[in-house]
């Protein structure tokens, strides 16, 4: 054998979130590639999780402890994590790829999607993916605020996303004092005055996104009722027929069904009221200097040659006051410098995860990407499983048929690293950030207070054992 057969393969994945950890776990398994393999996982933020911790809500903690799994990985033989850099800023694109046999982008989709309606940018308008960063302590959005001193907050969307951020904002303080939520969320919330929470759909309860759990949740909150209008749960022929169509999603039956027992409750006095409302679509935010109403238009379904149900607006529109108005209408992936970007789907281009070459249509040898910033922004922690294993598969492909390129640079990129981002975490260091934050959080009976400054997230990773902080 060569000695090019014989050193190990080194790979550099980019985004610790599921997919990075997906991608990392199925490259060091064995399962896909035989022989010696080393993982660098790098992450932006000193914090690996991705979205289990800055997207997962706070009153779910159980989803979180897949964290268990992403451990099991990091103890690995052949595995290195960077934490506290970001490819793009730090180090570029070409210092990696040059670096290793493969690069796998897993870096989500962490931006908003917007509606294009007038208004949308007043004070007051803020889009869920800020509000969901704030409340669970994302360091980019820790000095963020929030007015939650009108009566009623208005949510666009009907996805999982619109459920949580409605849910957390019907918590009683009793409810959030024992989540993982940041502090400075927890007393703004603790002290809001919203009394409505308005969740509005564009399309019709059967086309609702949500899935059943989180529906049903809305039902079972300690002092929220939930209101959904018998006329919405009436459904037109239109929806009848998608519930009954050749390989329908019994999902959607089953959100009908949890709804139409929603609309047979009467309102039992709780403090706060979450009302669902369909088929209507926001046309413009109303206000001066910040969001004082919104105007909606009602919309009706109409299906195309393949029998799939879109909005369409009729005339009658009417306005509701409001001061805030969450946009929870999906994320939405960014381009990274010296990776071809899809702007359309806003994914990185590419084919089964292989990225593609925008100009020649070709894979672009060695790199690859995984999860949301491959697939676009849905799907749950577990559909990034299968996605990065998929990626793996092709990569192994690759690796197989002689295709991988080999390293130009035989640098370690540690050495370039310790130059650029001298205070980088390692595993070892966000383990001390996560005993840090669990002590903390102990004596309150929460899982955790987590850090929200990363200068000082950074200081617990180096403090040496016996140090205080
Ligand atoms: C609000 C919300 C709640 C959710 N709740 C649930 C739930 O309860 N259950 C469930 O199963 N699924 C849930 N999901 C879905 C789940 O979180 C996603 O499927 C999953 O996190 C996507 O994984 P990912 O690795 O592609 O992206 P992410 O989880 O977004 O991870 C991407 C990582 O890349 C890093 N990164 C980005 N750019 C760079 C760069 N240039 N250099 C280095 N690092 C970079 C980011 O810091 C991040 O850590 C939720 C999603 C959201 C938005
Ligand atoms: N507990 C959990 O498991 C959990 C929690 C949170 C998130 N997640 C997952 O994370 C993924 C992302 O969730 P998400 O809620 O952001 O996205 P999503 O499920 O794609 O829902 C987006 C919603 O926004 C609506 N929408 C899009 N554009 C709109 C517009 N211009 N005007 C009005 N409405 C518009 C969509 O309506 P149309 O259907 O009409 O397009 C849909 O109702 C999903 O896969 C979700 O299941 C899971």
């Amino acid at each position: 054998m060569t000695e090019e057969h014989t050193r190990p393969l080194k790979f550099a994945v980019i985004g610790a979130g599921p997919a990075g950890f997906y991608a990392a776990a199925q490259l060091l398994s064995g399962k896909a590639i035989e022989g010696e393999v080393r993982v660098d996982l790098f992450d932006r933020l000193p914090t690996p999780y991705g979205l289990v911790r800055f997207g997962v809500a706070p009153d779910h903690p159980k989803i979180k402890s897949v964290i268990k799994v992403y451990d099991k990985v990091a103890a690995k033989d052949g595995f290195r994590y960077f934490g506290g850099v970001e490819v793009g800023k730090d180090v570029q694109h070409d210092e990696v790829a040059s670096r290793y046999d493969a690069v796998i982008y897993t870096t989500g989709a962490s931006h908003d999607r917007r509606l294009g309606i007038p208004g949308e940018d007043l004070p007051g308008s803020v889009a869920a993916t800020d509000f969901v960063a704030w409340y669970n302590g994302h360091p980019d959005a820790k000095d963020l605020t929030f007015d939650l001193s009108s009566k009623r907050a208005v949510v666009i969307g009907n996805g999982n996303v619109a459920v949580d951020v409605a849910r957390m904002l019907a918590l009683t303080p009793t409810e959030l004092a024992v989540t993982d939520t940041a502090d400075h969320a927890i007393d703004a919330l603790s002290n809001s005055e919203i009394e409505e929470i308005l969740v509005v759909g564009r399309r019709g309860l059967a086309q609702a996104a949500f899935t059943n759990p989180e529906l049903r949740e809305l039902g079972e909150l300690e002092d929220a009722d939930i209101i959904v209008s018998p006329e919405d749960v009436d459904l037109d022929e239109g929806s009848k027929n998608w519930l009954n169509r050749d390989g329908a999603d019994a999902r959607e039956q089953k959100n009908v069904d949890i709804a139409t027992e929603y609309s047979t409750r009467t309102p039992t006095g709780k403090k706060r009221k979450i009302i669902l409302r369909f088929l209507a679509s926001p046309v413009k935010l109303i206000g001066t200097d910040r969001v004082e109403g919104i105007e909606l238009v009602k919309n009706e379904l109409v299906a195309d040659d393949d029998g799939w149900l879109s909005a369409r607006p009729t005339t009658e529109t009417e306005t509701i006051q409001t001061g805030l108005v969450l946009r929870s209408i999906g994320y939405r992936g960014r381009p990274l410098p010296g990776v071809p970007f899809d702007e359309q789907r806003a994914t990185i281009n590419n084919l089964d995860g292989r990225v593609i070459d925008l100009q020649t249509g070709d894979p672009i040898p060695g790199l690859y990407t995984a999860g949301w910033i491959k697939r676009g922004p849905s799907g749950i922690i577990g559909t990034n499983k299968k996605c990065a294993n998929d990626t793996i598969a092709e990569l192994a492909a690759d690796h197989q048929a002689g295709k991988l390129p080999t390293p130009t640079d035989q640098s370690d990129i540690a050495d370039l690293i310790a130059e650029r981002v001298p205070d980088h975490v390692d595993y070892p260091g966000w383990q001390r950030i996560d005993a840090h934050e669990r002590a903390l959080g102990e004596p309150q009976g929460r899982p955790r207070v987590k850090l929200v400054d990363t200068d000082e997230m950074t200081k617990i990773a180096h403090q040496t054992a016996g140090a205080t902080s």
